[in-house]
Order: structure tokens, then C-alpha cells, then sequence
């Protein structure tokens, strides 16, 4: 483990301590070597990437496969954030023996850290579970997009007091279960604030107002990739959409005038005849 590497009792101490932590999504090494840099406290392979890299409109098909692979990318580029890998749609309701052995594959065949789960005081055995086997949970609870089909959409939870009293007792039931953390999403702020009062873990939200214990948004929402609108509780801080674009843009037209490639970015003939082996990626000193 890196010397700075992130660890459950760090996020702890920094509850304890009111130092806010953040949680951005990654799903490829690239990605993840951006929140290593960064200092990005918690790096999530959200199922979102079903919506977000796979450009569905929601999250249901996304496979366990489908979150090794991405959760294997992703642990190739990090170096130093907490690593959680969502488990997607059908992999934990099942069976708690399926569920058990889904969770095992994402830390044993994909290096995550822990999982999140989706899921109320229904799933509160299955946390225990998970947790007396030594795999640390993050629980999901508010707004649960898994849910789209039975909301009618994605939609803000605990607005009328039915609600509200349900998505508090799932936060109960979920911090005795042992979740190390809570993911808090589209709630009202004042729901956010009440169930991160009452966690001894911490709360991170989405969409739940500015006093969880942290906030996590999706990468290529904040990196502004993108396309508008966003939804209410997102925000670009960054315009890497545009940036790609112009960079392919004058690629298109450097390649259309023959300015690209120059005699600098070609090979000369070697004189053995040869043909030179192919450069590693990471080190270009291939002249
Ligand atoms: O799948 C995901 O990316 C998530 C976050 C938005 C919390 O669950």
C-alpha cells in the first residue's frame, strides 16, 4: 500500500475531524491516474459507467463482468484513493450466497477495496455478512437509480414524511449492519443533514445538500464531458469536452493540410533494414 494511500480509519478521522472527503467515479486507468494526482479521497467504478461510458439510460444491464473489467482498469492507474466497485443490478438480490461470492470477485478478481450496495434495510443482513467476511460495505440509500423502473424515473426521495421515516430507518438499519460509509443520494438537504448527525460513519452525498460529511460526483459530469443538461446536483468544473473537441478538430485539419505528420514525428529508415521493434508506450525515447 502506498505511503498516502487512503484507508477506512482515515475516513473516520477525517469525520471526526469535519475535514470533508470526496468520492469521484473512475472506470479506466486514465481516469484514475487524474484522482491519484489529484488527492481524490475515494475512487467509485460505479455501475453509472452503464450510463455514462456505455450510453444506456440507466444502469440495469450492467454486468458483474462488465464491473471486474472496469474495476481491474481502474486499480491498474491508482495510486493512492480507496477503491469501491458498485455491485450491479442482480448480482446481490438473488441469494445472500450469491451475493456473498459477487462481492468476493470484485476484491479477489478486481482489487476493489470494498463494494457499495444499493439497497435499504433489506440488504441489512447481507451487509453483516459482508462485513463478518471482512468485506467492507459503503451503503446507498435516498434516490436508488437501480429503482428507475418502480419510480417512474429518476426521482427525489424522502420529500413527504413516509419517505423521509423510511430512508432514515434503512440509514439505522445500514449503520448497524456495519457499513463503513453511506452514499446519500437526490434527498432533501435537510435529510442529509439529519442522518449524517446521527452516523458515526461517514455520509457522503449526492444530491443531499452541502452538510453530508462529503460529496461524490461523477467524473465526466464535474470534467465537463458531459453533454447538457446536467442534472441539478452536478456541476462542470472543468471543460475537458471542448478541450478534446479543439484537440480533434486541429488534428483533423493538420492531417487535411499535410501538416501532420512533420519529419519530426517520423521515422528514418534504419540502415540494418529492419523494421524497429515497437516503442513502449510510456517511454516515447524511440528516435
Ligand atoms: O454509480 C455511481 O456512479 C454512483 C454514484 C453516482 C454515487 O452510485
Amino acid at each position: 500500500m502506498a505511503p498516502n494511500a487512503m484507508t477506512i480509519d482515515l475516513l473516520l478521522d477525517r469525520k471526526q475531524n469535519g475535514l470533508p472527503i470526496t468520492m469521484v467515479t473512475a472506470y479506466d486507468a486514465p481516469t484514475a491516474r487524474l484522482l491519484s494526482q489529484a488527492k481524490i479521497d475515494i475512487a467509485l467504478v460505479g455501475d453509472s459507467l452503464g450510463m455514462v461510458v456505455q450510453g444506456k439510460d440507466n444502469t440495469l444491464h450492467v454486468t458483474m463482468e462488465e464491473m471486474l473489467y472496469h474495476t481491474r482498469m481502474v486499480r491498474n492507474g491508482l495510486d493512492g484513493p480507496l477503491l469501491v466497485t458498485d455491485m450491479p443490478f442482480l448480482s446481490y438480490q438473488i441469494s445472500e450466497e450469491e451475493a456473498h461470492r459477487n462481492a468476493g470477485r470484485l476484491i479477489k478478481e478486481g482489487g476493489a477495496q470494498a463494494v457499495k450496495i444499493e439497497g435499504g434495510s433489506e440488504i441489512s443482513g447481507l451487509v453483516r455478512r459482508l462485513t463478518l467476511s471482512m468485506i467492507p460495505v459503503v451503503g446507498h440509500i435516498g434516490m436508488k437509480p437501480m429503482g428507475v423502473h418502480q419510480m417512474g424515473g429518476f426521482k427525489v426521495q424522502g420529500r413527504d414524511p413516509g419517505s423521509r421515516r423510511e430512508i432514515l430507518a434503512d440509514a439505522r438499519a445500514l449503520l448497524e449492519a456495519g457499513v463503513f460509509a453511506l452514499v446519500l443520494e437526490a434527498i432533501p438537504a435537510s435529510l442529509g443533514r439529519e442522518i449524517t448527525r446521527m452516523s458515526p460513519v461517514p455520509t457522503i452525498g449526492i444530491g443531499a445538500g452541502p452538510d453530508t460529511d462529503g460529496q461524490v460526483l461523477v467524473f465526466h459530469d464535474l470534467a465537463g464531458l458531459t453533454p447538457a443538461p446536467l442534472p441539478r446536483f452536478a456541476r462542470a468544473f472543468g471543460n475537458a469536452g471542448e478541450v478534446a473537441l479543439r484537440a480533434l478538430l486541429e488534428f483533423k485539419s493538420a492531417v487535411e493540410q499535410k501538416t501532420f505528420p512533420s519529419s519530426g514525428e517520423s521515422y528514418a529508415e534504419e540502415k540494418t533494414g529492419r523494421h524497429p521493434p515497437s516503442p513502449p508506450r510510456t517511454n516515447r525515447k524511440d528516435n
